[in-house]
């Protein structure tokens, strides 16, 4: 199979699907992403950092969906190599809260590494959630993480990352 570009190759890979939030469905649509993207991507290690990044992202977006739904979007673009993995809720004020908190503390932190150490130390003593997820999705992989807010209290969280593609993305 040859690696180079082909103009069939050159479209978005996307995805995107609401679903009711039950926590016993993250797997499934996690394992339905992770084959979908098997066919667009070359990199083994990229889709393995796809897999994580959807599942913590889904989790969230389930534990703390007030409204019965989640929506999941995905895209890659191939020019670029830029997988987007987006996810939505409508959270509670205080999860919103505690969300755009983390994701400061983790854009203001330089080291990856350094700040997963540290909310592992401090999820030993939380009572509940180990409130590692994010750091995860971070630190082991590399996804950058930011949010953006949707029409009356809802809520983005978008994760991003450069994984190589494969050229034969229409077969
Ligand atoms: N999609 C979201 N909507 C609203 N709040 C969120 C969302 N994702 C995360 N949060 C908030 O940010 C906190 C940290 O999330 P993170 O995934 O790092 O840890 P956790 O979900 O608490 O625990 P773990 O993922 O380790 O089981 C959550 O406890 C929640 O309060
Ligand atoms: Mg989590």
């Amino acid at each position: 199979m040859s690696q180079e570009a082909s103009p069939q190759s050159l479209f978005k890979a996307f995805i995107d699907l609401t679903f009711a939030p039950s926590l016993r469905l993250v797997p499934v649509v996690r394992e339905f992403v992770t084959k979908f993207y098997e066919k667009v991507f070359a990199d083994q290690d990229g889709l393995a950092r796809l897999e994580v990044t959807a599942h913590e992202l889904l989790e969230n977006a389930v534990k703390n969906s007030t409204d019965g739904a989640t929506r999941l979007k995905i895209d890659y673009d191939p020019v670029r190599w830029i997988l987007t993995i987006r996810t939505l809720n409508y959270p509670t004020a205080d999860n919103l809260d505690v969300l755009q908190q983390n994701i400061h503390d983790l854009q203001a932190s330089s080291d990856a590494d350094a700040y997963y150490q540290m909310v592992l130390a401090r999820s030993v003593k939380a009572a509940e959630g180990s409130g590692l997820g994010l750091a995860r999705v971070w630190a082991e992989a590399g996804f950058t993480i930011r949010t953006e807010m949707e029409g009356v209290g809802g809520v983005w969280v978008i994760a991003e990352s450069r994984i190589r593609g494969r050229a034969e993305v229409a077969s």
